[in-house]
């Protein structure tokens, strides 16, 4: 490609750069040869429409490897898996001639209820960051780009293209763009795509405190930023604020308005030349490999690396024994099975809408289970996955369940979500399973307690049965080698290793967004603030389902030998002995959470900050070390508006999960220090603990209670009058305390703190 600059362009030339040729391309420019490129949805998959497809984007794409949506894939908390299947998605778009793959999407789970959960990695910032960054890199080695999405605050698809997300700043910081910020800080994604939505009030696509403030010179973005299609409300703002790419095609009318906005003087043409100059460096950075990669595409280690992703994405989340023997799981192969439920067959393996992928393959786990086998297997569908069943098919159903069931050893039950129930673009209404799924639980519990229940599902669903049945397994949706993944799991060919990236609650009504989603009148209100998740249920005390970061395996860990200490470059390594005391090879997820009791802020009890996935033979141990970043113990402090390592000791936990904590040490670090200046806003309890105005304010209150001695106070005795006057504001002393604090007297004493000096003896 010829070495182009935007100076090189005609005005008009310029503006065509900043947004699509069609639903999926940028715009050449012939004249300078450069060439035009394609992005395309991802995040788990290549959806590359045929050539002459729809112009909606919505047709049927070229078959590509549907890997585990990041419901399944984070559930892994692999780094090393998560940049594996990052490497093969970048081979699949080099192959295709792509050049910006779109994902990952790492926006926080805040409800339950979001219709796109599937698509994203977890409720905690720091799971959503670090396997957000580990997709990047795997992606961008293969020299094709990803899009970090949906910059920002964008947890739910109710109202997605109008509702503010109003969010105060710490949770904005500390939650909601955290993730984004460990993506950007750590692998560079080539494009950031800003959401449809608006956060406290401005739309993301024409903000320039978020795309610019914060992305570019907080963050050090490099690359460019590209709309969620059709996500402009105003072109001109939005390329001012930092929007270089505008797609799909606006057919040129949002090209033109530019163009006016130059030549009437309410753009710089420089602005202009800055996003134009991004699209080229995108094109050149694609341009750059492309053609290296070649196909033709090798299908079937594509679909093995799918099917390992998958067995790893699978959380067991109980399986207790059972009366008379011993766990349920791992099937025993010669046992007799009845297999009940549609998803068997017909499984239901990602999430609709734009990430819908067309699969090379497509496993079912009733094939696998069949083949895994050596008993007899048979199989009920159990219930309809079509619209408006009648009563007596649905009763037909349920009863050659029951007949299955009662004919067999253990009955696997195929439960889920019906793929109409959520999707990108709505959200759902609860979080139960349908209810003919659970009456044919019930009256397969009726004939046999030897039930394990598979569920399928994008979101969480309550459980209300996990008292009643010994074994469940949360198989998610695990993309194209799903079935066969699971077959793998439930025969224990595959330990489970998976853990929950998100809380499974008990009732909807225990979640922490449940009174404040999905808002109303454009505007959802964040009324849980910092206790997102885990934090929530801790805070209030809440028992859930099963907690974050939970999932057994078919063997046990031990832990051993907890310590912590600060490093050289302030970070905290966090060390701990893990040994598989179990008889089967496996993978422990090793969490570290860290607290700070009486902190000077409001913060959940604990935070996860640091995990590993290790794998073990029987009997081996290993020491695993963990870094806690000094960053991530960083609150955003509103009163300086930067992030601040508050000083002190804080509590390290050794975690199973969130409620399994193995052992707590300590660590204690430096803080940072905030001077904040004072002001008449000031409290007096602020100006007391001011390093220099506090003396002097201590002395003169001293002085004063000195005075007022044998004067009948108005606080009952034993209230230390220093605590009424804590919250007073000093600019009002003077109205209380006449002469002896005039106003110049605290203008004075302000100047003196902040200018640091002491004051001068005699003063
Ligand atoms: C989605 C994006 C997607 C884009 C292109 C939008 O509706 O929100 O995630 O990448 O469409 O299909």
């Amino acid at each position: 490609m010829p070495d182009i600059t935007a100076s090189e362009l005609t005005l008009e030339e310029k503006a065509s750069l900043t947004s699509g040729a069609s639903f999926w391309y940028t715009k050449p420019i012939e004249r300078v040869g450069l060439p035009s490129i394609m992005l395309t949805d991802g995040p788990h998959g290549l959806r590359k429409q045929e050539e002459g497809g729809d112009h909606l984007g919505m047709g049927q794409s070229v078959p590509a490897t549907c890997f585990p949506p990041a419901v399944g894939l984070g559930s892994s908390w692999d780094v090393d898996l998560v940049h594996r299947v990052g490497e093969a998605l970048g081979v699949e778009t080099a192959i295709e001639n792509v050049g910006v793959l779109l994902g990952p999407g790492v926006n926080i789970k805040r409800s339950a209820l979001c219709g796109r959960n599937f698509e994203y990695l977890s409720e905690d910032p720091i799971v959503a960051g670090v396997l957000g960054a580990a997709y990047v890199k795997g992606v961008q080695s293969k020299g094709v780009g990803t899009s970090l999405k949906h910059f920002a605050a964008n947890n739910q698809e109710h109202d997605r293209m109008r509702a503010s997300s109003d969010v105060d700043p710490r949770p904005l910081r500390e939650i909601y763009l955290r993730g984004f910020q460990r993506v950007v800080e750590d692998a560079q994604p080539w494009t950031v795509m800003c959401s449809y939505n608006r956060i406290n009030g401005v739309y993301a696509s024409e903000d320039p405190w978020l795309l610019t403030s914060v992305l570019r010179d907080e963050w050090g973005f490099e690359g460019l930023v590209v709309s969620d299609w059709g996500a402009v409300n105003d072109r001109v703002k939005g390329l001012a604020a930092g929007m270089d790419l505008e797609m799909p095609s606006s057919s040129g009318r949002t090209d033109a308005q530019l163009v006016t906005a130059v030549r009437d003087g309410s753009l710089a043409e420089s602005t202009l030349d800055v996003a134009a100059g991004r699209v080229i460096d995108l094109v050149r950075k694609v341009q750059a490999d492309a053609g290296a990669i070649t196909g033709p595409l090798d299908v079937d280690a594509h679909h093995a690396l799918a099917r390992e992703a998958a067995g790893r994405s699978i959380v067991l989340l109980q399986n207790a024994p059972v009366a008379g023997g011993g766990a349920l799981l791992p099937l025993r192969r010669d046992a007799r099975l009845a297999v009940i439920g549609a998803f068997a067959e017909k499984p239901r393996y990602q999430g609709a809408g734009s990430s819908m992928i067309n699969p090379t393959r497509l496993d079912t786990a009733l094939d696998a289970i069949r083949d895994a086998a050596t008993g007899d297997v048979s199989y009920a569908p159990g219930f309809s996955l079509a619209v408006g069943v009648d009563e007596a098919e649905t009763a037909a159903l349920r009863e050659a369940a029951v007949a299955a069931a009662s004919g067999a050893d253990i009955a696997v039950l195929f439960l889920g979500l019906p793929a109409r129930l959520e999707s990108e673009g709505f959200d759902r209404e609860d979080i139960d399973l349908p209810a003919d799924q659970l009456a044919v639980l019930d009256a397969v519990l009726a004939v046999t307690e030897n039930v394990v229940v598979v569920l399928s599902n994008g979101g969480v669903v309550a459980l209300p049965f996990a008292g009643r049945v010994p074994a469940i397994v949360e198989a998610w949706l695990l993309g194209q080698a799903g079935g066969s993944a699971t077959a793998d799991v439930l025969f224990g060919d595959v330990t489970p290793s998976g853990k929950l990236t998100e809380t499974i609650p008990l009732r909807l009504s225990d979640t922490p967004a449940y009174l404040d989603f999905p808002g109303e009148f454009g505007h959802v209100r964040y009324g849980e603030g910092l206790f997102f998740g885990y934090g929530w249920y801790d805070a209030r005390g809440l028992e859930a389902a099963f907690p974050f970061g939970h999932g057994l395996s078919y063997t046990t860990f031990a832990y051993a030998g907890a310590a912590a200490s600060v490093t050289a470059d302030r970070d905290s390594e966090v060390r701990v002995t893990v040994t598989n005391t179990g008889g089967v090879a496996g993978r422990e997820v090793v969490q570290v959470y860290t607290g700070l009791a009486d902190s000077r802020v409001q913060r959940p009890e604990r935070e996860l900050k640091a995990f590993a996935s290790v794998a073990l033979e029987p009997g081996e141990a290993r020491e695993v070390v963990l870094t806690v970043r000094r960053e991530d113990l960083a609150y955003w402090d509103i009163r300086v508006d930067r992030w601040v390592v508050e000083g002190g000791e804080y509590a390290v936990e050794v975690a199973a999960s969130s409620r399994d904590i193995r052992a707590t040490v300590s660590v204690a670090i430096d803080g940072d220090a905030v001077t904040v200046p004072l002001s008449e806003e000031s409290s007096l309890g602020e100006v007391m603990a001011h390093p220099i105005a506090g003396p002097v304010v201590q002395a003169a209150i001293a002085q004063m209670m000195q005075g007022m001695e044998g004067v009948e106070s108005i606080m009952p005795e034993g209230v230390d009058m220093t605590k009424m006057m804590d919250s007073f504001p000093l600019g009002r002393v003077s109205m209380m305390a006449g002469d002896a604090a005039s106003p110049e007297m605290i203008q004075g004493l302000i100047a003196m703190a902040n200018a640091g000096s002491a004051p001068a003896s005699g003063d």
